[in-house]
């Protein structure tokens, strides 16, 4: 029986994961495809009862549906939960398991790939959407002193709250953004401020002002971001989110298929897709 996975999206042409999987999948000479599926809001209830057949692994759920299929789901993982958010749904035997492996992924990122122990470290982070909770959770557990910005002043203050209780984290405000990035060794940019979308070349960060060791961008389109290659010319040690990316979709891939995941193919694809 020839296994199915899914990528729910809005629109199934941007989505890597097909790429990524696919390619995770023939390493392993899994007998499986995976198929990008673009959806609306509404038709999700339909699209989410299909992953109970028993040829079906399971699904990742991308923007913008990532809380709206919580409620489909029965059971939901102390991930998922305190993300508030689903990135990976697993279909064991047809009952749906909500999971989120963002978190997991950029902490993985981050020791593995940049090794980085981000231990009692102070750490900026930029933006508080919904990729920042996932985030700011992986650096609070990893044990970093964290502190959030955001233009939105008011919603880094509810970020904040939603995670005091996984660490030590505080809210940083536009006055105090420079001087808390010098004395920061880590700056994490969650924002889309560099991604490919905008017109302008723009860092979100002002010129000069830097952290002292580290800086990572969960962008990986472009690979290297205004902010990255600054920092890269500065001489600190640069990460964009191309391996947050991997790591995210290898934890989904072993859910799925009890496997470890053959993350050099995962990666060698979706460098080539990105091309
Ligand atoms: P994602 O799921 O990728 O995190 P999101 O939830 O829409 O996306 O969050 C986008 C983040 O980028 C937010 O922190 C947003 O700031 P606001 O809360 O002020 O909107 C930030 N962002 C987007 N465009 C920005 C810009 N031009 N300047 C600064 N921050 C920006």
């Amino acid at each position: 029986m020839t296994k199915r996975a899914f990528v729910f999206s809005s629109s199934a042409a941007h989505s890597l994961s097909p790429a990524m999987q696919g390619a995770a999948f023939a390493a392993l000479g899994l007998d499986a495809r995976y198929e990008a599926v673009g959806l609306e809001e509404r038709e999700l209830p339909e699209a989410v009862a299909g992953l109970r057949a028993n040829d079906v692994y399971g699904a990742n759920i991308t923007i913008p549906h990532k809380v709206a299929v919580m409620p489909l789901l029965d059971e939901l993982t102390p991930q998922a939960q305190a993300v508030g958010a689903v990135n990976t749904v697993i279909n064991r035997g047809g009952t749906l398991i909500g999971h989120n492996t963002d978190a997991s992924g950029f902490a993985r990122a981050l020791l593995e790939d940049a090794g980085y122990d981000a231990e009692s470290r102070d750490t900026v982070m930029l933006g508080a959407g919904g990729s920042a909770r996932a985030v700011g959770l992986a650096l609070l557990r990893a044990g970093a002193t964290l502190g959030i910005y955001n233009r939105t002043l008011e919603k880094a203050e509810d970020l904040v709250a939603a995670l005091e209780r996984y660490g030590n984290v505080g809210l940083i405000r536009p006055p105090d953004l420079d001087r808390a990035v010098l004395r920061a060794s880590l700056v994490v940019n969650t924002t889309s401020v560099g991604h490919e979308t905008y017109a302008a070349a723009a860092s979100p960060l002002r010129a000069g002002v830097l952290p002292r060791e580290l800086v990572v961008d969960i962008i990986y389109r472009p690979p290297e971001t205004p902010l990255l290659r600054a920092a890269a010319a500065a001489g600190l040690e640069t990460q964009n989110g191309l391996a947050m990316l991997v790591y995210q979709g290898a934890e989904a891939f072993t859910l799925w298929t009890g496997q470890d995941a053959p993350v050099a193919a995962m990666f060698g694809a979706l460098r080539a897709a990105l091309e």
